[in-house]
């Protein structure tokens, strides 16, 4: 079982077709039933959607676009210490909004004259094979929730915070989305579990968690930690290894705590040869190879 299913609260389909997602009892937003109803509501237009159609809005509340405002501009000023200066390019140029949520479909419309990728609602997991296999299209999948007021600085579950403010930056540049787009075709292309599990964890500790030397030190210009705002404040202090994609696809990680391995390219270019060659060549014969010159244990 690949861990990610924890990653995401479960939904399901109620016996009269309503859509009702499971928030854990620690979850932030549990007690709270005027947030319940919105997640409810939000995943049913992610279950509802046709492909190809508008992306339904979203209802968020004032308090819901406060988060985001406040989330925006203190991570903002934590980019400008610790992200790439390819990842704060790419940043100007999509130029999110910073005062409110921004709709789905705006961030496709923002993003698809610079780098052809759309956004795609999300209810919840999505099947590792469907997530990766259409960033080969330009299509990303995202929920569209946003974490529970109460802890603004915190989420349990990745939310519209982590996959617009995390991803779509990231998916504004030529060169990091080219990288999304080759983790499509390798998924597309490979056919075992095991390859494809071992691709998806190449993309976890880069394009989620990936840090590369920049301007002379550490720099991040993984997702998962651009959009975290304690995390974005550790990582330098992680143990850090060399980018190396046998080790990548073949190290285990709990999304549940910090991510305390992390691996780094020394440049951009780095990150493309090394990352980017394996994703454009990788099959399952390949893959096999790898995992069998990795020491297990
Ligand atoms: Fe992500």
């Amino acid at each position: 079982m690949f861990e990610e299913a924890q990653y995401f609260a479960p939904v399901a389909t109620r016996d009269d077709g309503t859509i009702e997602v499971h928030l854990g009892a620690g979850h932030p937003g549990f007690a709270d039933p005027v947030y319940r109803a919105r997640r409810n509501a939000i995943a049913a237009l992610a279950v509802g959607y046709v492909p190809g159609t508008p992306i339904p809005t979203a209802e968020y509340t004032a308090q819901e676009h406060e988060v985001w405002a406040l989330v925006s501009r203190e991570l903002s000023l934590k980019h400008h210490k610790y992200a790439t200066v390819e990842y704060l390019a790419a940043t100007e140029r999509l130029g999110l909004p910073a005062e409110r949520i921004p709709q789905l479909q705006e961030v496709g419309d923002l993003l698809e004259p610079l780098t052809g990728f759309r956004y795609i609602p999300a209810a919840g997991l999505v099947p590792l094979r469907d997530f990766y296999g259409v960033l080969a299209d330009g299509l990303f999948h995202s929920t569209q929730y946003i974490r529970h007021h109460s802890t603004p600085l915190y989420t349990p579950e990745p939310d519209v915070i982590h996959e617009v403010i995390g991803h779509a930056n990231a998916l504004a540049s030529d060169r990091y989305s080219r990288l999304y787009r080759l983790a499509g075709e390798a998924a597309r292309r490979v056919e075992s579990s095991e390859a494809l599990e071992f691709v998806s964890k190449v993309f976890w500790f880069t394009m989620e968690f990936g840090v590369m030397t920049d301007q002379g030190e550490l720099r991040a210009y993984g997702a998962g930690i651009l959009s975290s705002y304690g995390e974005i404040e550790e990582f330098r202090g992680m143990d850090i290894r060399p980018l190396d994609v046998a080790v990548m696809g073949t190290t285990h990680y709990d999304i549940t705590k910090y991510q305390d391995v992390l691996f780094r390219a020394e440049s951009l270019k780095h990150l493309e040869d090394v990352v980017g060659e394996f994703w454009a060549t990788c099959d399952d014969e390949s893959i096999a190879r790898l995992i069998a010159e990795v020491p297990q244990g």
